[in-house]
């Protein structure tokens, strides 16, 4: 019996656009948004526990293991599942925090569905999804697997066909906390509802993302890496921020971009993924 599953894959998301279409009572917001998954990982290396523990074998600057998500996350399937087993847990982080990435949301979507495995714990795709719910509002899609066009707060989530395509990402070097932006007054809360069949090859590039004049009047950085980007096409933030990206048909586009990158932004490409790596 397999004990242990090394470099799972927890791959970056980029919301292709994101519109703000209401605030629930609860405070969460209302969300229309595509969610595009791309070959740019964090890694994870899982190995079953036989006395129950769930440990975090190294350090993450800045995410105390207590608070990490993928410790949260075991602990949730350990107790919905009645399961005894444990685990070490442990981390290879390439994406940053605050980033608009759904790094940590993606590390617990990967921590979930490699415990269930490992358990044998046999939950369900849709019982894992509403178990990632609780930690997140986009752990739900990294779990559904497939490039997604979401709604609610983010976990109604229908399949979508996306072109092949290369991505240049810049992370401008700021850490935006989401609940602030999410919070601001100067955020719109109406946009209009756009539905999925709206949605088609490109189409969706033009479409922009409300929390991006928040992001930029809040992060000065933010803002001038969408203007340095723009001059290549339609560039624009990821999630609540702070990246930053912009589609290109071939890798060879993207090349050049990446080679006239000012210094002081870490950059990359990354490849449009169908499927998560997870499920392959
Ligand atoms: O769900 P997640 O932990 O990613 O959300 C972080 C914060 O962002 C929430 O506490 C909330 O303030 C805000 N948020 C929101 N509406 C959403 C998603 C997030 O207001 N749909």
């Amino acid at each position: 019996m397999t004990q242990q599953l090394l470099a799972c894959p927890a791959p970056a998301k980029l919301n292709l656009f994101l519109y703000v279409t209401g605030r629930r009572a609860d405070g969460y917001h209302l969300l229309q948004t595509a969610f595009q998954l791309i070959d740019r990982c964090d890694t994870l290396d899982v190995e079953v526990r036989n006395d129950g523990q769930i440990i975090r074998t190294n350090d993450i600057p800045g995410v105390p293991a207590e608070a990490d998500l993928i410790v949260r996350a075991a602990r949730l399937l350990q107790k919905k599942t009645a399961c005894p087993l444990g685990a070490n847990l442990t981390l290879h982080k390439i994406l940053p925090m605050g980033g608009g990435l759904g790094g940590g949301s993606s590390d617990a979507a990967t921590t979930l569905m490699a415990l269930n495995q490992l358990w044998h714990t046999g939950l369900s795709k849709t019982e894992l999804m509403s178990l990632g719910l609780q930690l997140g509002a986009d752990v739900p899609f990294f779990i559904f697997g497939e490039n997604a066009f979401a709604e609610g707060v983010g976990e109604e989530l229908q399949a979508i066909q996306t072109p092949e395509r290369w991505f240049v990402v810049i992370e401008p070097g700021v850490q935006v906390p989401t609940p602030a932006i999410f919070s601001a007054k100067e955020l719109t809360r109406d946009s209009k509802i756009v539905r999925i069949a709206d949605f088609s090859s490109n189409a969706e590039m033009f479409w922009k993302n409300d929390l991006q004049t928040v992001a930029c009047a809040m992060f000065p950085e933010v803002d001038e890496a969408v203007r340095w980007l723009s001059q290549f096409g339609n560039a624009k933030m990821t999630g609540s921020g702070s990246c930053v990206f912009c589609a290109f048909a071939d890798e060879s586009a993207a090349d050049k971009v990446i080679a006239q990158m000012p210094e002081r932004w870490t950059s990359w490409k990354a490849k449009a993924l169908n499927r998560h790596p997870m499920d392959e």
